[in-house]
Order: structure tokens, then C-alpha cells, then sequence
């Protein structure tokens, strides 16, 4: 017999040709009800010396990386392979059952290369391009020994005075679902839930388990009231998506819904999440939210708060220690069933597992230095960041192909380097980063203009009346003004969507002096642009871009990269008007598009630029909408195409958007709901047909108790650049298969006014 084969069967936990389920049980047979406690205990940051009597006696299981005193979102002095190495090395070789640990970072948009935020990814509308982000970053994070990071964040924001709007998707219920799928893969290293044991991969985390975008007030943590349609047809969509995708585990959010914590929520967290949407990984806490129970006002202290939050299906308490604390105490009294405890435990084992931790719980120390910030890695980035970048003014200014005589580059991202990484960014260095100036000079200072070499300048605006000296001797200004990443993420909301105070005057002035300002708003949210409507040239905006953020909004302005972002959330007027989505019901009083009269006695009712707008280098027209058949029964699929054109001289990168509405229903529906996303390519001149399928399926919707809703219908189909765009035709769906000829409105594209 060899030795694999003894311990085989002393630990069959360990053989790794059992299956998992069989593995899973084994050791929890095996283990003592404390050790179960603490498989659900997640510490913050332990050190292998100080913490060698709670490793050995296996008082946690899992652990964040992070230094934050209420979250990780705190700088801190990042992780290595070796540090983790010792970790693991205590947890399997001094405890009695060696159970390794799970390591775990908020690897939201990037390890040591850092992507745009996840809003400014979303404008790539690109599903591809966040997979291949998220799987750099796995592999860079792996490297340091991270195998669990708490992303994707899924939460459908609509007030964008909510700081972490930025951590997320956008407005839109589709996008948030496909992104956070191609997210998911790309973390995770494959589709159907990857193969977590391969040395890159990294279990992905969906939070914030559900409906955290709709805080009252865009005030973190604050309360949410959100009804039973709108929950399954919004909310929890993004999440049913990754949970179909294979998702390896999900994070019960801060909030009350409906008065009752989530963290303590049956309903939510067994009712939907199990039951429903077939979630059968662990559920972790967010930060503290089990101990939080007392303050939401539900628990006397931490023994009653892991009562509740236990019951209601939270597996893992991260960091309060409430579960570490009482648990064992309140199974040997008889107020917890330790059913409920094994069935969390099995949930963490299985992970563990999967992960292929009983195997190799180690991290090659060397790895790092050969995959972080690697050239390819650094190309992605700029690739990405140049995709974050939204132009939605250009008198023709953009892109600045013929080399200008003299740039001058001013305000605070002028020369703005870790600034750019945006929110969340825990491992990325300034030093790593070209500033939008240094870009700039990279692309055009020395570029002969007329034999006269471009000149660059650089301020950062501190000094306006400097900068407005120079202003008025440049024949381009780049301005680069918009909010510090300190301003958005987790507990930044604004009560105010404008530009941070003294930016606008900065930029009103310099528009007196310029020739041709280019405006460039950096920012983690969505502004309030309106003061902004008429100044300068153009008008661009930028998510927080990441570490090749200089180059990628460089590329765009110069026309080496397309003008190919798109707004992922609707820009308002004016903060009064949020929440506003493009997604919203009708009235019973529908104001006529072209009408005079609106809601607000003082402003407009509409966006200033729509979700899904941006404008390209290019002009492009859409025409001949045509269906496949006018009629849609069950099991049939009717394809709509449409003819689009690019009618200028550059090639541009086209996002073609297709909305559905439906005229009646057993519920009112959105006045436009996206339903699918084509991205294409067309040189100048090109004309490219660009078809979608639709079934029954894609038009469906969810009744109050999350049960897909097939109905007949008459839908009006829109495929357009932007949402309320485009060219529309009609669809009716029917109950039983039919089949007629093609329609369609052919002729000519109708673009509405972007106001309205
Ligand atoms: C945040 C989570 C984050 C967690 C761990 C919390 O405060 O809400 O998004 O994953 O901290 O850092």
C-alpha cells in the first residue's frame, strides 16, 4: 500500500480522485463543531505568527486581504506569494484537519494593471473586452496568492449620486447581466463556471445580493423599497444570469429591503437565491453586515445577530466575528440547529475544493514578476481605457489629426497619474502610469506642423490666469477637469451631480480665450453636464480609465483609437431629475415627443445625452429595418436587420442597440428595454446588415413570483445608435406558431433629437 493510498483513507478528503460532494462530507464528518465554526469565520489580514494558536486550532477559514477598518477599500501594502505561503503553510500543517484557507482581495477592475472602472469598461459595451480584463486580472491576482475576489458588482444603479455606481455596470438591466456573465468567465477562466482549480482562475463574488443600486437618496447603505415585479425583472436578473453562468459565490448586501437587512433576509437568500435562482455556493457577508444587525435595530448583540443572519442563509461572516463567537454556544443550547451550520460548512468545503486547494494551496512566489504589468497586459489596458472614453460633442474639432502648433494641456488630470486608476484600485502603482499630458506630448510634441515642431505646454489649473495665458497662445486646449476617484466608490455619494466647485468658471474662462478647447471630464459617476452644453469645441467624457488611461484618451482625441464608448447610464440636466433611465414605465399620461409640455415646471423631463449615446468619428446611418416574419409564436424566431452605413470618411466602430417595447401586457413595461448589443466595424463608405435573433424568450418578463411570462403582444422592435433612436418596426407575438411575410419602415433612419 503507498502512502497516497494510506492517507486516502485516513483523510478521503484528500484523494483526489473521489468526487467533490464525497470529499466535502467525508471531512465534515470528521470535524468538531468548532472547527465547523470556524470554516465559516472570515478574518481581515491575519499574520502567521501572531495568529499561530487560531490557525493551528482552525478558528477561521477564510480571510480579506485588506486594510480598511470598515472595508477593503483602503490602501494598503498589497499581498505576496510568500506572505500568503506562510498563511497556508500554518493553516495545513499546524491545524489538526490541515484545511487550507481561501485568500481572498477586492479585485474589482484590475490587480497591478489596472482597467477602467467597471462603468467605464461598460461603455466599451463589450463583452469580450471586460472578459479579457477580468481574466488578467485573475492571473495577476492568482500570483500573489489571491484566489477569491469580491466582484462582479451587479447592482442596476440608477441614481448615479450613489458613489458606487462606479463599481458597477451602469443603468441598464442587459448590460449588467452580459458584462457581469463575460466578467464572471473571465475571473473564473472559462464559461459553466470555469475550471477554478487551474492556477489562474479565482472564484468570482455577485454582490451585492440585491437591489443596493437603489439606496434612497443615492446615500450609502441607506434603506431600499423595491416591489416583487420590479425586483425579478431588474434586480435579481443580473444576478439569476451569473448564477446560470456558473458562479462560484454570492455577497448579501448592507442594505434593508422592505425594513428587513439582507443580511438577514429568508426570503431573499433562501426563497429567491436558492430555490429560485438555484445558487447552491456559499453566501458571504459584506464587511461587518452580520454584527450590523444590531444596529439596523434587529439584534441585541452578536449572539442574536448570527442567529438571524445564519438562518436566513448568510454562510460566511466576514470579519465580525459574530458566527466565531456564539455559534458553537448557541448549536450546544439548541437555539441554532447544526444542520444549519453543516450545510454552510459543506458550501465552503466544496469551494475549497474546487478550487484545488487540498492539492497545491501554494503560489509559485515567482510568478508575479512575470505576469504583472506585462507588456500585453499594458496593451489590453489601453485598449480598454481608450474604450471608456464617450465624445459626446464635436464641432469637428476631434480627432486632432493634423498636428496642432502648439497644445496646451491644464486642469487637475492634466498631469494626473494614480488619480486615474479610479475607485477600488488596491494594488495599482501611480508610478505605472503616462499622464493624459505626458500622452500628449508622446503623440505630438516634435509631429512637424508646416516644418514648425508641435508644442506642447502642461498646467494643472492651479494657476488659472496662468493657464489662460497659455490658452490664448495654443490653438488646441486640452482641459482636463472632473472628480477625484475619492469622490465615487463605497460611502462617496454626492448630493450634487455637477463638476466639483471652480471647475466650470476655470473652463467658461478658458473658453473665452481658446481657439479650440477640448473639455475632458474624468469622473466615476455620472454628471450633470448641463453648464457644459455649448462650451468649447468638444466635449468628452471619461470614466476613471485605469493605468494606461493617459494613452487611451490620448489615442481617442488623436483618432489613433475610434471614438467607439457609449454611455452605459443617461446623463442628466441637472441632479433634480435622478433617478432617470431609459428604462422607465409610461404614464397614463404619455407626453407627445415633439410636444412643448413636460413634468418639471423648471426643466427638461428627458436626458441631456441618452444611455447607449456617443458619438464616432463617422457618421452613420441606419435604414431598412427589416423582420424575417411579422408574427412570433412559440418556438419560432424572427430575425431583424437593419442596414448600417458609414457615411464619412473615417472607419468607426458602431454599437448597434436593439429595444423592445411591449404595448400590452399583464404588467406595464418599460417604454424600451434592451434586449441585444451587435458591435461592428465599417470602413468609410461600408454598409454591413446587422441582424439579431428574437424569440419569445428574449421578449419575455417575470410575474411577481419570478415565473418567466411568455405574452401575446403587440412590440414595437427599435434598432438604433442610442436609446429612443433609431428605426422602429412592428412584432406581434402570438400564442400559437404562425408565419407571414417581411415588414419593416425600409426608407430612411428617423434619429429623434437627442433632448427628447
Ligand atoms: C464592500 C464590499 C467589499 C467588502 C470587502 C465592503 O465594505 O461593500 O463591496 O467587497 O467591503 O472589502
Amino acid at each position: 500500500m503507498t502512502a497516497h493510498d494510506v492517507t486516502s483513507r485516513v483523510r478521503p478528503w484528500s484523494d483526489p480522485d473521489l468526487p467533490v460532494a464525497r470529499r466535502a462530507a467525508a471531512l465534515l464528518a470528521a470535524m468538531t463543531l468548532q472547527e465547523k465554526v470556524g470554516q465559516l469565520h472570515q478574518v481581515a489580514n491575519p499574520d502567521p505568527e501572531r495568529d499561530a494558536a487560531a490557525l493551528a486550532a482552525g478558528t477561521f477559514g477564510t480571510c480579506i486581504v485588506a486594510s480598511g477598518q470598515h472595508a477593503g477599500n483602503v490602501r494598503d501594502t498589497g499581498t505576496q506569494a510568500t506572505a500568503v505561503n506562510d498563511l497556508q503553510r500554518a493553516a495545513v500543517q499546524t491545524s489538526r484537519l490541515g484545511i487550507p484557507l481561501i485568500i481572498a482581495r477586492d479585485v474589482i477592475h484590475g490587480h497591478r494593471t489596472v482597467f477602467p472602472v467597471p462603468l467605464g469598461q461598460a461603455a466599451s459595451f463589450d463583452a469580450e473586452l471586460v472578459r479579457d480584463c477580468a481574466r488578467v486580472a485573475a492571473r495577476e491576482a492568482t500570483a500573489d496568492g489571491v484566489r477569491w475576489t469580491f466582484a462582479p458588482m451587479l447592482d442596476v444603479a440608477q441614481d448615479p449620486r450613489w458613489g458606487r455606481v462606479a463599481e458597477g455596470w451602469g443603468e441598464d438591466v442587459w448590460l449588467a447581466s452580459h458584462l457581469g456573465v463575460a466578467a464572471v468567465e473571465g475571473f473564473q477562466g472559462g464559461p459553466d463556471g470555469g475550471d477554478l482549480a487551474a492556477p489562474e482562475a479565482m472564484a468570482a463574488c455577485a454582490k451585492h445580493y440585491v437591489g443596493y443600486g437603489l439606496v434612497q437618496g443615492g446615500r450609502d447603505y441607506a434603506e431600499v423599497d423595491i416591489g416583487p415585479i420590479t425586483l425579478h425583472n431588474r434586480h435579481l436578473r443580473p444576478f439569476r444570469a451569473v448564477i446560470d453562468a456558473g458562479v462560484a459565490t454570492v455577497m448579501s448586501a448592507f442594505h434593508t429591503l422592505d425594513a428587513v437587512p439582507v443580511t438577514a433576509h429568508v426570503a431573499l437568500l433562501r426563497e429567491h437565491l436558492r430555490d429560485d435562482l438555484g445558487f447552491t455556493g456559499p453566501v458571504v457577508s459584506d464587511w461587518g453586515a452580520v454584527g450590523e444587525l444590531r444596529h439596523h435595530g434587529m439584534a441585541a448583540d452578536d449572539g442574536g445577530a448570527a442567529v438571524l443572519a445564519l438562518r436566513a442563509g448568510v454562510d460566511i461572516d466576514m470579519v465580525t466575528g459574530a458566527y466565531s463567537g456564539h455559534l458553537a454556544r448557541l448549536v450546544g443550547d439548541g437555539v441554532v440547529d447544526e444542520a444549519l451550520v453543516d450545510e454552510a460548512v459543506l458550501r465552503v468545503l466544496t469551494l475549497k475544493l474546487r478550487l484545488g486547494l487540498f492539492e497545491d494551496p501554494y503560489t509559485d512566489p515567482s510568478r508575479a514578476a512575470a505576469v504583472h504589468l506585462t507588456p500585453e497586459h499594458r496593451g489590453l489596458a489601453r485598449r480598454a481605457a481608450a474604450s471608456a472614453v464617450v465624445v459626446l460633442r464635436n464641432d469637428g474639432v476631434l480627432p486632432l489629426e493634423a498636428p496642432p502648433r502648439h497644445v496646451h494641456v491644464t486642469g487637475p488630470f492634466a498631469t494626473a497619474t494614480g488619480e486615474l486608476f479610479g475607485t477600488w484600485t488596491l494594488d495599482g502603482r501611480a508610478e505605472d502610469v503616462v499622464s493624459i499630458a505626458a500622452a500628449v506630448s508622446e503623440r505630438f510634441e516634435g509631429t512637424a506642423h508646416q516644418d514648425r515642431p508641435t508644442r506642447v505646454t502642461v498646467d494643472d489649473g492651479r494657476f488659472p490666469d496662468e493657464s489662460h495665458l497659455r490658452a490664448r497662445e495654443a490653438d488646441v486646449v486640452i482641459a482636463c477637469v472632473g472628480e477625484h476617484p475619492l469622490r465615487s466608490g463605497e460611502a462617496n455619494s454626492v448630493a450634487s451631480l455637477d463638476l466639483p466647485p471652480g471647475q466650470v468658471e476655470h473652463l467658461e474662462a478658458l473658453a473665452r480665450v481658446s481657439r479650440r478647447l477640448v473639455v475632458v471630464v474624468l469622473t466615476g459617476r455620472p454628471l450633470a453636464l448641463e453648464r457644459l452644453a455649448h462650451l468649447g469645441s468638444a466635449l468628452v467624457l471619461v470614466f476613471h480609465p485605469g493605468v494606461e488611461g493617459g494613452h487611451g484618451v490620448v489615442d481617442v482625441l488623436s483618432g489613433d483609437a475610434p471614438a467607439s464608448g457609449r454611455l452605459p447610464s443617461s446623463l442628466p440636466w441637472t441632479t433634480g431629475q435622478v433617478p432617470l433611465h431609459h428604462d422607465h414605465l409610461p404614464t397614463g399620461r404619455p407626453l407627445h415627443p415633439d410636444g412643448p409640455e413636460g413634468r418639471y415646471r423648471d426643466h427638461r423631463d428627458t436626458a441631456q445625452y441618452p444611455f447607449g449615446f456617443g458619438l464616432g468619428y463617422s457618421p452613420v446611418t441606419y435604414t431598412d429595418l427589416v423582420l424575417s416574419a411579422t408574427v412570433l409564436g412559440p418556438g419560432e424566431v424572427v430575425r431583424a436587420s437593419v442596414r448600417v452605413t458609414n457615411v464619412g470618411t473615417r472607419p468607426v466602430v458602431e454599437t448597434v442597440q436593439l429595444y423592445a417595447r411591449a404595448h400590452v401586457s399583464t404588467i406595464s413595461r418599460p417604454v424600451s428595454e434592451l434586449v441585444g448589443v451587435r458591435r461592428v466595424v465599417l470602413a468609410p463608405g461600408e454598409q454591413q446588415e446587422v441582424g439579431f435573433e428574437i424569440d419569445q424568450h428574449v421578449l419575455s418578463h417575470r410575474d411577481a413570483l419570478g415565473r418567466e411570462r411568455r405574452e401575446p403582444g403587440p412590440f414595437t422592435l427599435r434598432i438604433a445608435p442610442y436609446a429612443g433612436a433609431g428605426v422602429t418596426a412592428r412584432l406581434d407575438v402570438v400564442s400559437s406558431p404562425a408565419r407571414t411575410g417581411t415588414t419593416g419602415e425600409g426608407g430612411g433612419a428617423r434619429l429623434d433629437p437627442i433632448d427628447r
